[in-house]
């Protein structure tokens, strides 16, 4: 049996590689591959889709599959059984490649009704009661103590300070990691609970990585995105460091600031006032795990849609800095050849209304926007990669 943490449609996070975009992240020097989306249970054989893909995602230059929530669900998902898992996750292996258990640790939908009809009583392998739950949602009669951060009003959300609790979370993870033989996490929602668990269920796990959803708003001023984020990209470092400094988090800041540089034509947000990238990689890079669009972003779901049609451009940032398959390629292969890394030095020399343009550890060369850049001929000789709508990239010859 595998646990249940889920079910309704909104706790389900799912994505699909026949949607128009591969999404692409990149960890620790790592390369990710999140393969799911909201539409991927509809095969009903997804584990088996992506068994047969294993080998191509491999020579493509992904190091790391991230894999759907391994865990029942009231809404129709599902990919396929537990054989069908091990079987996805061997194979993901053999061609050397690390498997991300997706889970969700903040909240759970419950399977049974306290004796006043509130959905707060769990069954499955963790079968709690009500003192698992938060006491500070009236919707849902917790009787715990109260949240440790913020709340995720559509399920129940677990009150991380019982001993039961984490006693119980910290088998279930370490049964995933031997009996299914994942490699390390994706958390979901860490913002709902402090980080100091989330230290705890990484000592008690050892994963080989974990990268964790750090999300809420950027700072805006009467409905304009503000050009310093600083604030927001130092409420996500802070989680990385509460949670022992060794997982990265999703860099949500320069995902933001993409979608305004590029929508609105503002390229000068792409620095910021110390002349470095505005966001997570500007200030930790070897913790920021960029990434432009993911299944509750983009897909039918669209909670935060990267803008129409610049998606190649944010990949010419993010690839080129610390796809569909052929687009995307070419810029993997750039990256791969100038051995571009997550710790990559970085120089911007353009960040003006309609043009950024950066230099990559001397090797890469690229800009975004429909201004002018050329890369300056003299101690290096630049040759042309790739371009596409308002970006392109050069390496040094
Ligand atoms: C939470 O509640 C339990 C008892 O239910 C108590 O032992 C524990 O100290 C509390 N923890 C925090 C962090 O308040
Ligand atoms: C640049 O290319 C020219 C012509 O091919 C060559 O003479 C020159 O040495 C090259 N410079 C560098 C720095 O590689």
């Amino acid at each position: 049996m595998i646990f249940v943490f889920y079910c309704k449609k909104y706790c389900l996070k799912w994505l699909s590689m026949y949607h128009a975009f591969f999404f692409l992240s990149l960890l620790l020097c790592y390369r990710i591959f999140d393969c799911f989306n909201w539409e991927s249970h509809k095969s009903g054989r997804w584990y088996m889709e992506l068994k047969e893909k294993a080998t191509e995602l491999s020579s493509l230059g992904f190091s790391v599959i991230w894999l759907p929530p391994p865990t029942e669900s009231v809404s129709p998902e599902g990919y396929g059984n537990i054989d069908e898992l091990k079987d996805v996750v061997n194979k993901f292996h053999d061609v050397g490649m690390k498997i991300l258990g997706d889970v969700v640790l903040n909240h759970r939908c419950a399977h049974y009704q306290n004796q006043n009809g509130v959905w707060n009583i769990f069954g499955g392998r963790l079968n709690w009661d009500d003192r698992a739950v938060v006491a500070d949602d009236p919707h849902f009669q917790g009787q715990g103590n109260k949240s440790s951060g913020d709340n995720f009003h559509a399920a129940p959300n677990i009150d991380h300070s019982q001993d039961f609790v984490r006693k119980d979370i910290k088998e279930w993870l370490c049964w995933l990691r031997n009996e299914i033989g994942y490699d390390g996490w994706r958390l979901d929602f860490v913002r709902g609970f402090w980080g100091g668990y989330v230290k705890d269920y990484l000592e008690a796990t050892e994963p080989y990585f974990a990268v964790g959803e750090y999300w809420d708003s950027l700072s805006y001023t009467y409905g304009e995105m503000d050009h310093n984020q600083d604030a927001h990209r130092q409420r996500i470092i802070d989680w990385i460091n509460a949670a022992s400094g060794t997982a990265g988090a999703f860099d949500v800041t320069t995902k933001g600031i993409l979608h305004s540089a590029l929508d609105r034509c503002e390229y000068w947000r792409l620095s910021d006032e110390k002349g470095k990238p505005p966001g997570v990689v500007g200030w930790w890079p070897s913790r920021a795990v960029t990434f432009i669009e993911n299944h509750d972003t983009g897909s039918t779901q669209g909670h935060w849609r990267f803008p129409g049609g610049r998606e190649m451009q944010g990949y010419a940032y993010i690839l080129t800095h610390p796809g569909t398959p052929s687009e995307i390629e070419a810029l993997l292969s750039v990256r791969k050849r100038n051995k571009i890394h997550c710790r990559s030095r970085v120089e911007i020399v353009k960040a003006e209304r309609d043009v950024y343009a950066a230099i990559i550890d001397e090797k890469v060369a690229m800009k975004l926007g429909p201004g002018h850049y050329e890369p300056p001929s003299g101690s290096q000789n630049w040759s042309f990669v790739t371009e596409g709508r308002d970006y392109k990239v050069w390496e040094a010859a």
